[in-house]
């Protein structure tokens, strides 16, 4: 019919978005869609313009009655046609909660039966927020829809009325119009930081692969934020666990495809790009606050073949006054590669390693996969003896121990859902770390990560294994590299909750080392999702020792910034392959930035005050992210080159290989050369700056002071270093800055009140005293007695 013709390109909505089918005219007719082919795509969905899209008056929801409540609204939606899927909902209900004036809440449920809800705590309100929020709530009845508007400036935050709504048992869609092209987060993805709204669909299913792009990667994270026109910025979360597919489209608008829990979301309306991290993480958790050796320099490997080794490279360390604070091992240290164990002839001398590390008040950090070998003589391997007879392994359909496989063979997978499993974590962790008193623990190939697809007896076929639509998953199907999705876990099946893997393992091994060494955990986990950083930091899994590797860090940090895990990092000289001499370089001149920094580091630090204070800050908005300081500069919206620590210090690294320069933009304003000390006037333009191999740019706007000290080879000696402050005056002669201090390590030290909080401010008088010039220009300062001040 004329109508389809009539619907712009960038306003189809996919009516065919299954994968590896070429949809014709009688498939999409089926599915009383309109049909029309299109030069530039060759099959539907993914990466071009549809060519079977709904019509605009597509069958969908009516709101036939919304009523008042204490908190907001609720209504009843019924459905008279059915859809294309199977078990379709006819009717549902609509929860509208206004929980604050810049937080909406939105729940469409079966009123029936009840259907999967993702278990993690989220704030429960009671009483609704002020009469004047900042947002307006519009309905539309027929075909239903949902109208967000930001009261302020009429900006339509959401509208879902442009496709229609779909909630079958396992397939739920609903669309919305975007009010730019300005979209962030969505991860876990590589990608740049900015998303291309051109037909790019993110697809959301934890899964173990070597980052590549338009792939599902180890995380997920169902949450975007989006700049509108005016600098103004707003955040949406769909709190779902499901697989599925986040498809943008140049419109722009966006489309949620889940296959299964329900429709549970949240509107964040900044206004500020910062706020609104604020506001999400005021829903899924404030992330902790790190062991402040945590900031410090990580050195691993795997391969490294023995305890001795291990200690050799910490003594040439020392012997060359590299700093270093953590040293790791790999799954080389265990014993045929189990768990909660060590090999006792190549790493017999591990337990003293560790205590050596202890006295130069260094710390060591070992792996754990979640694998645990299922096929050891019976009685000689308490993990899985102790685990078995308690009943707290993944079952799979039949009720049986889900056997698969990982790098000790065959394995069984704790089922992190049952609080016994907590337990018998906590033993096993308790037990080793009486023999080998380790500092924190890297998780890994918790997606969970299986070299079998499924189960070493494959899946069965039913409705979870081969559901009616499966998201674009990296290797076609849900089972693919990890266990059944008809697997049973305590809490639902596998099919639910998946990707929520990695985040309870990360809970168990938190609160297990709470109770274990009584400090503030350090947990790096490989799998997450969103309430992560309560629990433990991330790092962006198996890169490569390439150029674009090192690249692409910089927007997997920014990305997992905006996502509430500070403590991120990407591996410093790439994990597989061979780096070079000058990659190496250049990535530790970065990788010194990187939050959660593990590297081989031969740089001089002296601002780690700095990234400790920005860690604590960070929940009170102190984000890496450019653009979010200079919301009214659109230039900045895309940088993803270069980033901003904290407030104040602008990083430029080099990321090619053979320069000697390098080309930075520098928002409006007055910037200086932290190693000079030079101004630099900018307008708001790129700047070509020389980058010889040992320097990374670095510049420090106007208007702030940082603390920083005379760096030492481990965070804790250094801690006694001498204290100076770095002042950056404004055109008009003034500065401010910030330095949050504690013992770095005892729990809550925020909340119990054990901590300094300092405020600098400077202000230009006539003539200065107390200061000393750090070279010839009047601008950049160092405050030499401040130690005195501060103590
Ligand atoms: C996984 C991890 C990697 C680790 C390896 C061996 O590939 O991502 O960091 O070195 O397993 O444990």
């Amino acid at each position: 019919p004329e109508y389809c013709s009539q619907i712009p390109e960038a306003w189809r909505f996919d009516c065919y978005p299954e994968r590896g089918v070429v949809v014709t005219e009688e498939m999409c007719h089926a599915r009383n869609c309109c049909f029309i082919q299109h030069s530039q795509a060759k099959t539907s969905g993914r990466n071009g313009v549809p060519w079977c899209f709904y019509t605009p008056d597509y069958p969908s929801y009516e709101l036939v009655s919304i009523a008042d409540t204490e908190i907001g609204k609720v209504g009843k939606l019924l459905r008279n046609k059915k859809t294309y899927y199977p078990k379709d909902i006819d009717e549902l209900q609509l929860e509208v909660l206004y929980e604050e004036d810049y937080r909406l809440h939105v729940k469409i449920t079966d009123p029936t039966e009840k259907r999967y809800e993702v278990p993690i705590d989220v704030p429960v309100i009671q009483k609704r927020a002020s009469s004047n929020p900042s947002y307006t709530v519009d309905f539309i009845k027929e075909p239903f829809g949902l109208i967000v508007k930001r009261t302020q400036t009429g900006t339509v935050l959401l509208n879902t009325s442009i496709a229609p709504l779909f909630y079958a048992d396992q397939f739920l869609q609903m669309s919305t119009s975007l009010p730019s092209r300005f979209i962030y987060g969505l991860g876990e993805h590589r990608s740049n930081f900015l998303h291309d709204v051109q037909w790019n669909t993110l697809t959301m299913w934890a899964r173990d692969v070597p980052p590549m792009e338009l792939t599902n990667l180890y995380g997920v994270h169902p949450f975007y934020l989006s700049m509108e026109s005016d600098g103004m910025a707003h955040g949406f979360f769909m709190l779902n666990s499901n697989a599925m597919d986040v498809a943008l489209q140049p419109a722009p608008a966006l489309t949620w495809r889940m296959i299964g829990g329900i429709l549970d979301f949240y509107i964040f309306l900044g206004p500020d790009p910062s706020s609104v991290i604020a506001q999400y993480l005021d829903v899924v958790g404030q992330p902790a606050m790190p062991i402040y050796w945590a900031l410090g320099y990580h050195l691993c490997r795997w391969g490294y073949k023995s305890s001795d080794k291990t200690w050799n490279v910490v003594k040439e360390m020392r012997n060359y006054g590299i700093p270093q604070d953590v040293q790791w091992n790999d799954i080389d240290y265990m014993d045929h590669a189990l768990d909660f164990t060590y090999d006792t002839t190549n790493f017999s001398t591990l337990p003293d390693l560790v205590k050596d590390l202890h006295r130069h008040d260094q710390h060591y950090v070992m792996i754990l996969d979640p694998g645990i070998s299922n096929s050891q003589p019976s009685g000689s391997y308490w993990p899985f003896d102790e685990g078995k007879k308690r009943g707290i392994f993944i079952n799979d359909s039949n009720g049986d121990i889900l056997t698969g496989k990982v790098w000790p063979g065959l394995t069984a997978f704790p089922d992190f859902s049952n609080p016994d499993t907590h337990e018998w974590w906590y033993q096993n962790l308790k037990s080793f770390h009486e023999k080998v008193p380790f500092d924190g623990v890297w998780i890994d190939m918790n997606e969970p990560s299986n070299f079998f697809d499924g189960s070493l007896n494959g899946c069965p076929e039913n409705e979870l294994e081969n559901p009616p639509y499966t998201p674009g998953i990296l290797g076609g199907t849900l089972k693919a590299k990890t266990v059944c999705a008809s697997a049973r876990q305590k809490i639902s099946t596998h099919y639910n909750i998946h990707s929520l893997y990695g985040l309870m393992e990360a809970k168990a091994t938190e609160s297990a080392l709470r109770k274990i060494t009584d400090k503030r955990p350090f947990v790096i986990s490989r799998s997450t999702f969103p309430s992560q950083g309560k629990y433990s930091g991330h790092w962006l899994g198996d890169n490569r020792s390439q150029w674009k590797d090192l690249a692409t860090s910089i927007p997997g940090m920014l990305t997992f910034n905006i996502l509430g895990i500070p403590l991120i990092g990407a591996d410093i000289c790439g994990f597989g392959g061979s780096t070079t001499e000058e990659l190496c370089v250049r990535w530790t001149q970065l990788g010194a930035f990187y939050p959660f920094s593990r590297n081989h580091n031969s740089i001089d630090e002296q601002l780690l005050m700095l990234k400790y204070t920005h860690t604590y800050i960070y929940t009170q908005k102190s984000l890496f992210v450019l653009c979010f300081r200079f919301p009214n500069d659109e230039k900045t919206y895309g940088i993803d080159k270069q980033f901003l620590w904290g407030k104040s210090l602008l990083v430029t690294p080099v990321l090619e290989a053979g320069q000697d320069h390098v080309v930075g933009y520098f928002p409006k304003g007055l910037w200086y050369d932290f190693h000079t000390g030079d101004a630099l006037v900018s307008s708001g333009e790129e700047i070509n700056l020389q980058a010889p191999i040992d320097k990374i740019n670095l510049h420090l706007r106007e208007g702030s002071i940082i603390p920083t000290q005379r760096p030492n080879t481990t965070l804790w000696v250094s801690s006694g270093q001498p204290l100076n402050l770095i002042v950056s005056l404004s055109e008009d002669g003034l500065a401010k800055g910030d330095l949050y201090w504690d013992d770095g390590e005892t729990i809550d030290t925020y909340e119990k009140d054990q901590y300094a909080y300092i405020f600098f401010t400077v202000e230009q008088v006539e003539k200065m005293h107390n200061t000393r010039l750090l070279n010839d220009s009047a601008s950049i300062l160092i405050f030499s007695e401040c130690i005195a001040i501060l103590s």
